[in-house]
């Protein structure tokens, strides 16, 4: 078969719905795509442990501490999945956390911003997490195999995410005016954050319409937030909350007009700048090296043995 026949074939079976299997023929820049995508989005999974974690011993009560233990367990669980579907497209495990570790490749901004208070929690649950699901229910939908069947599970675990954020603030919102307050200072401190989650605006990059053609990215980041923004926005103000943007409206069309953020301060932050971005990876650099055990004797290699 020439290059052209296999291409061809290729995108048909992609254009028929088939799923595209790790032994299968597929373009370069269709491999190396998917794994710049599912290695950054497990890396995100990875990292978005960490701001929720630092509240576990400071949960309120007894079952908001379980399930919040069992929601970050949940999101470590999602990056072990994800980095192995990124695996099977030939780049090991090793290289994409070393990567990590070294700041080559990037996760999502809003792990390195700071949780001041508990309302913090809910809004990542509900917020965070209701952004990620509009992504990865999308993704899910896509045509490499492994990635989509990781993201189906993956799937299933975060509307558990959403609900457990979810009632974390309609709990505090029937409470005292000082706990009212705490949800709407945490929904304005975490709004750009959130506009920015979805990534900057749809370049017209030259590989764009390939991408979406191969399902290698479904919708186009303006049209994920702007999915986001219909489904949330009602659901915000239906609370009795505000945001902090006086020109956001919704037009006879449904759609929702935003005033647009500052994208110099999202690669600042994607780049390491944000406000926890060096103390987020000096923790997971700590919790990688005292793993190290682990992964050893996992190996079958005798720990004292090695250094
Ligand atoms: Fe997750
Ligand atoms: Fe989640």
């Amino acid at each position: 078969m020439t290059e052209q026949e296999r291409l061809e074939e290729f995108e048909a079976r992609i254009a028929q719905g088939d799923k595209i299997e790790p032994g299968d023929w597929m373009p370069d820049l269709y491999r190396k795509q998917l794994i710049r995508l599912i290695h950054q989005h497990a890396n995100s999974e990875i990292m978005g442990a960490l701001p929720e974690g630092t509240w576990i011993p400071y949960a309120p009560t007894f079952k908001r501490k379980l399930a919040l233990m069992a929601k970050v367990q949940d999101e470590v669980g999602h990056a072990q999945l994800l980095y192995r579907a990124a695996e099977t497209l030939g780049k090991s495990r090793e290289a994409m956390v070393e990567e990590l570790l070294s700041g080559q490749s990037k996760y999502s901004n809003v792990f390195n911003y700071p949780c001041e208070t508990w309302a913090d929690i809910g809004i990542i649950g509900w917020l965070i997490d209701g952004a990620a699901i509009i992504n990865q229910t999308l993704m899910a939908e896509g045509s490499y195999g492994p990635y989509a069947r990781a993201l189906k599970r993956i799937c299933l675990e975060e509307a558990f995410h959403i609900k457990q954020g979810y009632d974390i603030i309609i709990t505090l919102m029937n409470g005292t005016p000082q706990q009212w307050a705490m949800v709407q200072d945490a929904l304005n401190r975490w709004w750009w954050p959130i506009i920015m989650f979805f990534g900057p605006h749809d370049k017209a990059s030259v590989h764009t319409a390939t991408l979406q053609r191969w399902g290698v990215k479904p919708k186009t980041n303006d049209e994920q937030r702007q999915e986001f923004l219909r489904k949330f926005v009602p659901k915000i103000w239906e609370l009795g909350l505000t945001l902090p943007d006086p020109d956001l409206h919704i037009d006879e069309a449904g759609e929702v007009h935003f005033t647009d953020p500052d994208w110099a301060i999202f690669y600042a932050v994607i780049n390491g700048g944000g406000p926890m971005g060096p103390e987020r990876l000096a923790v997971r650099r700590l919790s990688y090296q005292e793993g190290a055990w682990v992964r050893r004797a996992l190996a079958g290699r005798p720990v004292a043995a090695v250094a």
